[in-house]
């Protein structure tokens, strides 16, 4: 297996190193605009195959696509991070142009690749390179609810004090300040409800620290975060190159699920061999619903700056 990994910097060194330590993928390339960045990233990591035991190989290239070629996925993280004080949105028009260029050049050598999209405004991205490639909708995945669920789950631990691997939960919708959606309401401890544990007040907390976790962290560090982003991408990798078909919350785009039409959004989805396998249908009630209309909303609104570029 071969993935390629566009962008090499914090989140896509990061991704690679997951990749590679747990020998999800035979090969992996990574690919940067930066003359000798992405060689210097993959030598560093492959030198560590010795001494960490991994068999994966690892190989850097500037801006050299034919080094891609037959990638079974490829992501996508390239573009600017954003800085402290700075939303996602913010960085559409900066992003935009260079995630379409990279599709394409993606394709040029790849043609049968899944893609899954990390640069942000990564709900936008998405689209974008829904619609800029005309590829089925199976095949690109937006990343954000894998890493918005871990942050959930992480929280939902710290406010229980119990082991993080104890807490199931999801988060849907956008991956934004404000449009993302914890369902507090479907989040477990081993399958008791977290409501049995954990107050209102609190359940509302932990729900506003994760839709802020990407900003929490961002101010913390100076630049948006890197290892949670590449863990979530491996683990979605993992979850594609081994059909596992686990259930990973992921923006797909929608034709009428959920109620929702022409965008690419954060839902729970089978992911596999193929990419998206299937969306599956988890009964909201009315105020997650509301939520995850409003949140559409606010997508559908950014998703209108693509105009001068689809
Ligand atoms: C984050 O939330 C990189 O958007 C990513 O940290």
């Amino acid at each position: 297996m071969k993935v390629t990994v566009v962008g090499a910097g914090n989140v896509g060194a990061s991704c690679a190193e997951y990749i590679a330590q747990n020998e999800i993928s035979s090969k992996v390339v990574l690919l940067d605009i930066k003359e000798g960045f992405a060689e210097g990233k993959a030598l560093d990591l492959f030198q560590t195959a010795t001494t960490l035991g991994f068999n994966t190989s690892i190989t850097g290239v500037t801006n050299d696509y034919s080094a891609t070629a037959e990638s079974d996925v490829v992501v996508i993280t390239s573009g600017v991070p954003r800085k402290p004080g700075m939303s996602r949105e913010e960085l559409i028009g900066i992003n935009a142009g260079i995630v379409k260029k990279v599709s394409e050049s993606i394709l040029k050598y790849s043609p049968d690749t899944i893609i899954v999209v990390v640069s942000n405004p990564m709900d936008t991205m998405t689209y974008l390179t829904f619609k800029s490639t005309g590829l089925p909708k199976n095949r690109i995945i937006g990343m954000g609810g894998a890493l918005d669920s871990s942050r959930f789950k992480t929280y939902l631990s710290i406010a229980l004090n119990k082991p993080a691997n104890d807490i199931q939960g999801m988060v849907i919708g956008g991956h934004g300040d404000t449009t993302m959606i914890p369902l507090t309401r479907l989040a477990s401890y081993n399958g008791a409800p977290v409501s049995q544990y954990l107050d209102s007040q609190i359940l509302e907390k932990v729900a506003s620290e994760t839709m802020v976790g990407g900003a929490t962290l961002t101010k913390l560090l100076g630049t948006s975060a890197w290892y949670a982003p590449g863990a979530s991408v491996a683990f979605l990798l993992d979850s594609i190159l081994n059909d596992y078909k686990r259930m990973i919350p992921c923006s797909v785009f929608l034709e009428g699920e959920y109620g929702l039409d022409n965008l690419c959004i954060g839902v729970p989805c089978i992911i596999g061999a193929n990419g998206i396998e299937s969306i599956v249908d988890v009964k909201l009630n009315n105020s997650e619903q509301s939520l995850l209309n409003a949140s559409a909303d606010k997508i559908h609104e950014m998703n209108t700056a693509l105009s001068d570029i689809l």
